[in-house]
């Protein structure tokens, strides 16, 4: 006879996978408020809908992953909201916002242009905007990946979106503008999307892990968002996959474990070791770089970008440039003091010409280490050049 299994058996501690959401789908905004980093854009957009003042075709240029298709639904759902909130904001109640919502609204259509980009796409289009909205105000087109349209497509379009309909508003987006012909760019009121800066994607992401009830630690954090370069999106999707793979536990270590990314440590490491003339310990360190399984130039370019770091630490004006978590700041601050300008300067440049002639280097690993050694020598050679020269030593005489 089967044995009953209790129910702690029955039900497995893991979260089913099929009721996984990505964090990029979870938490896409559904107000312009709470778009990260592009209020310049989400502030002209409420005010234009306040002002009445609509465009009836708009372009949402910018890299990927920083929000564009998440505006252009916000917009198309605001403008068709029945009782928009005093600061112009959807309502998420009406009958509009409920079917926007529900994805079943008739008045919103999207077309992805990189996979329906051919005449006919185009012309299934056209004719749909020849008929006035069932309900509610606009009927809106939100083209997304507008570059990707057949030149034939393109053409097709131009004519509607010279003449559209009063209750047509479309918005085209695209990561590349300078695709974009000229005629449809000057029919369009166009919005640069800006990349999100590292503090924005940070703070965005301790949002969403306090929601998730994943302890974070700040500087996990902070590296996540760097090697986003700008994107949010992929911000999320890095996020995911770490919690994923680490556990509702996201430390430092674990992150730059599993995005392969080298310790800050190293680097500090290395600059003391520089400073204070220690060859044994540069020529180690960076035995155990290799022997970690680092690249060579992905390693002199981090290093590079640490005496950058060091070199704005020696100005109070310029710290802002610093993009690293406060306790990291601290390290760099000390650091940089430790160190002369002179000493920075002369590193940075060796470390950005050894860079620049990694590639046609035969033999990677001594082109590194020379540089190395190079920097091992700056202090003796800035001590030796202020040394009194022989000839005025002489006219002091
Ligand atoms: N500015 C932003 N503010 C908040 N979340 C964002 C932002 N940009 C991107 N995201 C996140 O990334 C996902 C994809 O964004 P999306 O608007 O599709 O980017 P794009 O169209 O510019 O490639 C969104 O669902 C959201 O979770
Ligand atoms: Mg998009
Ligand atoms: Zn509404």
């Amino acid at each position: 006879m089967p044995q009953s299994i209790s129910k702690s058996e029955k039900i497995p501690n893991l979260a089913p996978m099929d009721n996984f959401i990505v964090s990029a789908r979870k938490y896409r905004p559904a107000t312009f408020d709470t778009v990260v980093g592009q209020a310049h854009i989400t502030n002209t957009l409420k005010n234009a809908i306040k002002n009445n003042h609509l465009a009836q075709a708009f372009l949402f240029c910018g890299p990927r992953g920083v929000g564009k298709t998440t505006c252009a639904r916000i917009l198309a759902k605001t403008i068709n909201c029945l009782s928009p909130t005093p600061a112009m904001e959807a309502c998420d109640l009406c009958e509009s916002c409920i079917s926007f919502k529900n994805g079943n609204s008739l008045n919103v259509h999207e077309l992805d242009a990189a996979s329906n980009n051919s005449v006919d796409d185009i012309r299934s289009l056209v004719e749909q905007v020849r008929f006035a909205p069932p309900s509610g105000r606009y009927k809106i087109y939100i083209i997304d990946e507008v570059h990707m349209l057949s030149t034939s497509a393109f053409n097709a379009f131009l004519k509607t979106l010279e003449e559209p309909p009063p209750y047509a508003i479309f918005i085209l987006a695209t990561t590349e503008k300078h695709k974009i012909i000229p005629t449809i760019l000057s029919r369009c009121q166009i919005f640069d999307f800006n990349r999100i800066q590292v503090e924005d994607i940070a703070s965005h992401l301790a949002f969403i892990a306090k929601s998730e009830n994943i302890a974070t630690e700040p500087e996990a954090l902070h590296i996540i968002a760097q090697k986003a370069d700008g994107a949010l999106r992929d911000a999320l999707s890095m996020f995911d996959q770490l919690v994923s793979f680490a556990g509702n536990n996201l430390s430092y270590k674990s992150v730059i474990d599993n995005l392969n990314i080298l310790d800050y440590d190293y680097y500090f490491k290395i600059a003391d070791a520089i400073r204070s003339e220690d060859m044994r310990t540069i020529l180690l360190t960076f035995d155990e770089i290799l022997n970690n399984g680092f690249d060579g130039n992905n390693f002199i370019i981090g290093l590079s970008e640490h005496f950058r770091n060091l070199l704005v630490c020696k100005d109070a004006q310029t710290v802002v440039l610093l993009k690293v978590t406060e306790s990291i700041k601290q390290k760099y601050l000390k650091q940089a003091s430790d160190c002369s300008a002179s000493l920075l300067l002369t590193a940075l440049n060796i470390a950005n010409q050894c860079d620049i002639h990694y590639k046609q280097s035969k033999n990677q690993r001594l082109h590194v280490e020379l540089a190395l050694m190079k920097m091992c020598h700056i202090n003796a050679a800035i001590n030796l050049s202020q040394l009194p020269t022989a000839t005025s030593e002489v006219k002091k005489k």
